[in-house]
């Protein structure tokens, strides 16, 4: 017989009279007649609960069965007379596959996520866990759904590059030299490496997605990126995923239109399919989720200038920790004050000083700023960064020789500029911030199945 999941159970109408479900034990009790066990198998939060009768001929094993243990259930799923459940299994055999010894860390009580850290390995067999994997992974598909339905095209870009694209100096050095013969050089000599110049890991595919949006249109590409940055926040790691579009033939405003509607697109597709598993979140995790979900999907975000926003936060009244300076990058502080306490919702901030933004963003007609755009949502702070792209070969190496970047490097990229250059924008979100905000999880460890931090690459 076929095995189905417990998902698959869940919807039936009728039973069809026998099944065979598969999973490991969560719970089990006993009574003097029967053992009852309720089994999970991952397909989603429910358990499915089986009921041994002492006629089975392994009822001694079946009554010693562990929390974690696995199991092989066939029997006729019948109606529960118990609340809150559809169906159970009433076993006519129950196959032990592993009896997992007492030593199973995930025993019926509630851990604190930082333990469950320390077992990431165990920890996606918790509800908790379980829910925010399945939701990752329906998100995922639901980034490629929201693009496939806009007619935009799927790009990889590159892990390993030679060029850095936003010039924050966090980048991981790719080699295949060993430490020693580094050492004996005295001076690293990159011609002598792998690709004969210094290499690392992207900290973002836009500069691909660029040239691939001067060709296809509006693209996007969606992968792991790397920072080097030594920041033990809440809110970094070092491996990411990020979701970044790129459209040819846009500009500012018309970046931001697509972001709004790209986090509202894919907040609904949570909140319409994956309703079980938020339920969780809005339950155990953030009370307040289901009304922050719909200030996501039913204001509009706010839009207001940097030069505004430094306004706004220097008349607040409000103490911070760092003092706002125009010309400074704002803090996560006056970021979380704009979005939170001021607008109370989403705010897209633009146009930005060009000193503190690389090299690659349009500049304006003002000479001083540049067509930056960042959204900024309440409870997460930055979820996504973006520009519309000098497309003037002039003003951009320009720009790039006064940032003193190596124009030769960037060949390629002047070359769009120079063949065909037209206005484009795009943005990157980064993909473990937005499974923040959609299940009200606070710490970014907790939304990737096994975090790298600085000093932390277990797993
Ligand atoms: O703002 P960032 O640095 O933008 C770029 O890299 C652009 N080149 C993207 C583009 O225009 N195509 O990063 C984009 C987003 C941030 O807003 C944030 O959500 C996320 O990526 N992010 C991180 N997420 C987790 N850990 C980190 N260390 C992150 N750094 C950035
Ligand atoms: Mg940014």
């Amino acid at each position: 017989m076929k095995r189905t999941k417990i998902n698959a159970l869940l919807r039936l109408d009728q039973s069809p009279g026998d099944v065979l479900v598969k999973g490991w034990v969560r719970t089990k009790r006993d009574s003097k007649e029967f053992s009852f066990m309720e089994i999970n198998d991952g397909s989603c939060l429910t358990n499915i609960q089986a009921i041994a009768d002492k006629g089975l001929a392994n009822y001694a094993e079946i009554g010693a069965l562990t929390t974690g243990s696995s199991v092989s259930v066939s029997g006729t799923l019948v109606e529960s007379p118990g609340k809150g459940q559809k169906w159970e299994i009433k076993a006519r055999e129950i196959e032990i596959i592993n009896l997992a010894p007492d030593s199973y860390p995930l025993q019926k009580k509630r851990h604190s996520d930082e333990f469950l850290r320390t077992i990431a390995h165990l920890r996606p067999r918790t509800n908790k866990f379980g829910a925010a994997f399945r939701l990752r992974s329906e998100m995922a598909y639901a980034v490629h759904k929201f693009y496939k339905e806009k007619g935009f095209r799927y790009l990889t870009t590159p892990l390993i590059t030679g060029s850095d694209c936003e010039g924050a100096g966090e980048m991981f050095r790719v080699t295949s030299l060993d430490p020693e013969t580094v050492q004996k050089m005295g001076k690293m000599d990159f011609s002598l490496d792998f690709f004969g110049r210094e290499s690392n890991l992207t900290v973002s595919g836009q500069l691909s997605a660029e040239m691939f949006a001067l060709a296809l249109g509006d693209v996007y590409s969606f992968g792991p990126t790397f920072r080097a940055e030594n920041s033990n926040t809440s809110r970094h790691v070092a491996e990411f995923w990020m979701l970044e579009p790129e459209m040819a033939f846009c500009d500012l405003n018309g970046n931001m239109d697509h972001g709004e509607e790209l986090v509202k697109y894919l907040t609904r597709h949570a909140v319409e399919e994956c309703a079980e598993d938020l339920s969780l979140f809005q339950n155990f995790v953030d009370k307040t989720l289901t009304d922050r979900l719909d200030i996501l999907l039913n204001s509009e975000f706010a839009r207001i200038t940097y030069t505004e926003a430094v306004d706004i936060l220097k008349k607040s009244g409000q103490r911070f920790e760092f003092p706002v300076e125009y010309g400074t990058d704002l803090q996560s502080e006056h970021e979380r004050f704009l979005a939170e306490t001021y607008c109370k919702k989403p705010v897209f901030l633009t146009d930005y000083p060009k000193g503190i933004k690389p090299f690659y963003m349009r500049v304006n007609e003002d000479g001083k700023t540049v067509a930056a755009v960042d959204l900024l949502v309440p409870g997460i702070g930055e979820l996504i960064g973006g520009s519309q792209r000098e497309e003037r070969l002039d003003v951009l190496e320009d720009r790039m020789k006064k940032m003193n970047l190596p124009l030769k490097n960037y060949w390629w990229y002047l070359d769009s500029r120079k063949y065909g250059s037209v206005p484009h924008a795009g943005f990157g979100m980064g993909f473990e911030r937005f499974l923040m905000m959609i299940t009200g999880i606070g710490n970014i460890r907790d939304v990737i199945p096994f975090p790298r931090t600085p000093g932390s690459i277990d797993f």
